[in-house]
């Protein structure tokens, strides 16, 4: 409060201690540097300024000053919604294009900036036309404030929330919180451009029933053969998706992500008790599928140690028992490699016998969806 029309100090000689709130005139200030009497003895005071010494304006002038101010917040409401619109206006799909997506940005920025200058603008109004002016001078004190000090405080801050107009002016008042609403509200709606919901997608692949496996690379439609040559052997491999222009190999990289499985032949007595009658139902001829994409963070697990069955994640050291439904027994993962359910079809082909039990990958809140 700069306002120089009206002076208050503390007790006069206020010393060197003395601090000023405002900007006093030079003489004032050589008076109180120089420790002399204050210059508006007059004006001494305890506690809250008496609003008749310190309105500098009229009550015409303040009601004025409430209309111009409810304009500005009016426009900024108008503009927080213009902001809500704008953003529905032009949806994520039409933004890719280079001119729509400008138009977007300068009627975002646009409307948001119009938004907060109004707020501004018409707490400025307020502050300059509506509340009262005057300048404040206390002495420094010893911390903590003693309670006379808390309690004159008390009623300052009682006063000055009465003389800012603020429950007295109930126009200015809601305009200000109607002005702010928009932007309350814009942070959700923002939330948009997180993307869609996931839904249940984390929690399947496209692994199906019926679905023939392929090894990684060449793209070649694996048998049972392929493993049961070489037992303890292990083979990355994918589903078989019709090729298509965009994906030569049927799978986007995504899609590939999540369905890498490890193929591993074990010796017939080297399952351990641990691998329920289910998961080995899961198996065919003693060849198991595991998801090769680690529970941890989700590197490939892809080094296997066929003379102990353990497959082992590079990235952070986490090992896998290929014997035991793929429990973890060292590293940072905390879920097993998820079984994927195999069998053949009538021409010895590998085949899925449908999705993964759990969700494959990085453990989230949520990983396990159940049988
Ligand atoms: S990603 Fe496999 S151990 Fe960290």
């Amino acid at each position: 409060m700069t306002d120089n029309t009206t002076k208050h100090d503390t007790e006069a000689g206020a010393g060197p201690n003395e601090r000023v709130i405002g900007t006093p005139s030079s003489a004032e200030s050589d008076a109180i540097v120089a420790g002399a009497a204050d210059p508006h003895p007059q004006r001494e005071h305890d506690g809250p300024y008496p609003a008749s010494e310190t309105h500098k304006h009229s009550e015409e002038e303040q009601r004025r000053g409430e209309k111009v101010a409810s304009l500005w917040f009016t426009i900024a409401f108008l503009a927080g919604v213009g902001f809500i619109v704008a953003f529905f206006v032009f949806p994520p799909e039409a933004i890719a294009d280079p001119q729509i997506g400008q138009y977007s940005t300068m009627a975002l920025g646009g409307t948001l900036a119009l938004s907060l200058f109004g707020i501004g603008a018409g707490m400025t109004v307020w502050a300059r036309r509506v509340m009262p002016h005057y300048e404040v001078s206390s002495p420094y004190d010893e911390l903590p404030s003693p309670p006379e000090e808390k309690r004159s405080f008390g009623e300052f801050f009682m006063k000055g929330a009465d003389e800012s107009g603020f429950t007295k002016r109930p126009l200015m008042r809601r305009t200000l919180l109607l002005a702010m609403a928009p932007l309350g509200i814009a942070p959700i709606v923002l939330l948009r451009d997180t993307g869609p919901l996931p839904g249940d997608k984390l929690k399947h692949t496209m692994w199906e029933q019926g679905m023939h496996m392929v090894a990684e690379g060449t793209h070649r439609r694996l048998r049972a053969e392929d493993l049961e040559n070489e037992p303890g052997g292990m083979i990355s491999a994918l589903p078989y998706v019709e090729p298509t222009p965009e994906h030569p190999h049927g799978l986007s990289l995504n899609e590939q992500a999540k369905t890498s499985v490890i193929l591993i032949k074990m010796p017939e007595n080297d399952w351990k008790p641990g691998m329920t009658q289910q998961q080995l139902n899961w198996t065919y001829n003693n060849i198991v599928a595991y998801s090769k994409i680690c529970t941890h963070v989700g590197c490939p697990a892809a080094l296997y140690e066929r003379t102990t069955h353990r497959i082992l994640c590079p990235c952070h050291q986490s090992t896998f028992d290929a014997a035991d439904g793929a429990k973890v027994i060292f590293g940072p993962a905390h879920r097993p490699l998820p079984q994927l359910p195999i069998s053949v079809d009538d021409e010895g082909y590998l085949i899925a016998n449908g999705d993964f039990p759990t969700a494959v990958g990085p453990t989230f809140w949520d990983a396990e969806k159940g049988d």
